[in-house]
């Protein structure tokens, strides 16, 4: 498996990508998609197998927190290990620029996973304002 940076002309094979393995929805636009990669260089990763994508996890730095979005894995490919190589890669580079703090929110079903990446459960609730 080889990790890589995502660069803007991955866009249209990884929307292929997102649909095929999880979703896809407006915010996942070009435009977004080419400023959230402009505002954080080298914190997206693609793993790639044969040459295939096998995975993808989007990492951002708002200057305090780190924040990994968009963590997919071919659907074939889930339990080898992918994941943990992203999420791993994505939290050292983050690491790097000095983020201590990496709050997640997942599916209940994807709680195990990122316990075993020594993720905690703590007492905050998950809230979110639609702003349209
Ligand atoms: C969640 C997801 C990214 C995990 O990726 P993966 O490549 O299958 O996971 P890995 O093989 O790297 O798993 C790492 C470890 O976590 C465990 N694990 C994986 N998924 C798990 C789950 N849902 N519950 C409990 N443990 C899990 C594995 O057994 C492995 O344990 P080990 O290190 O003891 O062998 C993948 O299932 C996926 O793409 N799901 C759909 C998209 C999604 O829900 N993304 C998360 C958004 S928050």
């Amino acid at each position: 498996m080889k990790l890589r940076s995502i660069v803007l002309s991955d866009y249209s094979n990884l929307i292929s990508f997102w649909k095929k393995n999880y979703f896809v929805r407006g915010i996942d636009n070009l435009d977004r998609f080419k400023l959230f990669l402009e505002k954080n260089p080298d914190l997206s990763i693609v793993a790639e197998v044969e040459g295939k994508i096998a995975g993808t996890v989007l990492g951002s730095f708002d200057g305090r927190r780190g924040y990994l979005q968009k963590l997919v894995v071919r659907k074939d490919l889930r339990g080898k290990g992918v994941g943990k190589g992203l999420i791993q890669e994505a939290v050292r580079r983050l690491k790097a620029l000095g983020v201590v703090y990496i709050p997640i929110s997942c599916e209940k079903e994807n709680r195990g996973f990122y316990k075993k990446l020594g993720f905690k459960n703590n007492k905050q609730v998950i809230m979110s304002l639609e702003v349209s």
